[in-house]
């Protein structure tokens, strides 16, 4: 708690925190300052025209923040906070064109965890946040990950442990009629459908590849991209294990550091390659856990190519699947 408090002291007075939450870790500045927001940015070197999450720790919070809440938003927040659920409304006044890179609307989540919930609370509310990566890299979900990252450029880490989903939030835009999934997370695509009746996910928005510019900006940049060139192959599981096999024997063979990201099933059928398994595909859970944390052992282990299984799991296949893809530049080989 001395420590929780001490974290929030640093964001009043205008300093960088990086935090845990349930999804991955954020790095976290007073929201409602145009100065800590332009410090977040600079520290990720992100560009100032992609718009940050605001967290806050009480529903009450959102009305002073947020303008024309739905009702139907009401309700996804009823369901599904505190949690992995990132809503998009009109913006008031009181939060800065800065926070949210020049746009009318803000985008809001109240985080589950536990320390998330004390130290926004700590921070006097409003805590804008970014996941604490640089710009470009896959997302935290350790604190080591944090300190790879940014160690030197902010002013404290909280450790909270593993981030327990390991994937980022859910974002829904709460302007449009009906709501628009501009970001597949844990909480699924199905399950919105189910409180709300009615959700558009536009797969081309999703992937930033449709004509009209994504209306999460973040979407268009690379990310999650490892030095490695990484080709997803998807087909059937015995075409797909035989076309990795032969890929990676090919890139063995030019001397090529390699490795496959697989299941936990399918890992012994690769023979003597270097097999970097996920988890069972039977617990989706544990895939997406571990994702970023692989990607960023890619880095680690210095590995020239990397190809991967697919993972169309139940119901974070598509979340995972978003990701995968864009650490792969959606480099893909479909075997028939
Ligand atoms: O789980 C999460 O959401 C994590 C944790 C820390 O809460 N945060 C996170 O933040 O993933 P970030 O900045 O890495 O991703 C936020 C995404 C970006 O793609 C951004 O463009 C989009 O949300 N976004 C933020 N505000 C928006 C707005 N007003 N309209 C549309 N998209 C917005
Ligand atoms: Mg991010």
């Amino acid at each position: 708690m001395e420590a929780l408090e001490r974290a929030g002291e640093i964001i009043k007075s205008g300093g960088l925190v990086a935090f845990p939450t349930e999804t991955v870790y954020g790095l976290g500045g007073n929201a409602l300052d145009p100065q800590s927001s332009a410090k977040i940015y600079a520290a990720k070197g992100r560009p100032s025209d992609n718009p940050l999450i605001v967290h806050i720790a009480g529903m009450e919070d959102l009305y002073r923040i947020a303008e024309n809440v739905p009702a139907p938003a009401e309700r996804l927040a009823a369901e599904c906070w505190p949690g992995p659920l990132t809503m998009i409304f009109e913006k008031k006044a009181i939060v800065p064109d800065e926070t949210t890179g020049g746009l009318s609307t803000v985008a809001v989540r109240m985080p589950s965890d536990r320390i998330a919930a004390l130290f926004i609370r700590a921070a006097g509310g409003f805590v804008a946040a970014p996941s604490a990566n640089i710009s470009g890299r896959p997302s935290p979900t350790k604190a080591s990950h944090v300190a790879e990252d940014l160690g030197d450029r902010i002013d404290m880490i909280i450790d909270g442990g593993d981030s327990v989903i390991g994937l980022e939030s859910t974002i829904v835009d709460c302007t449009r009629e009906p709501f628009v999934i501009l970001r597949p997370g844990y909480i699924s695509a199905a399950r919105l459908k189910e409180i709300l009746g009615d959700v558009i996910c536009d797969p081309a928005r999703m992937t930033a590849k449709g004509d009209e510019a994504p209306k999460a900006p973040g979407m268009k940049y690379r990310h999650y991209a490892p030095k490695a060139s990484l080709t997803i192959v998807e087909g059937s599981r015995e075409n797909v294990i035989a076309a990795i096999r032969d890929l990676a024997s090919e890139a063995l063979s030019k001397g090529q550091k390699t490795a496959v990201l697989c299941s936990s099933e399918t890992a012994p059928e690769y023979g003597g390659l270097h097999t970097l398994p996920l988890g069972s595909l039977s617990d989706e859970e544990e895939i997406a856990h571990s994702l970023f944390d692989t990607l960023r052992r890619l880095d680690d282990e210095n590995i020239d190519a990397v190809f991967s299984e697919s993972f169309g799991t139940e119901n974070m296949g598509a979340a995972i699947m978003n990701r995968l893809l864009k650490a792969a530049g959606n480099k893909v080989i479909f075997i028939s």
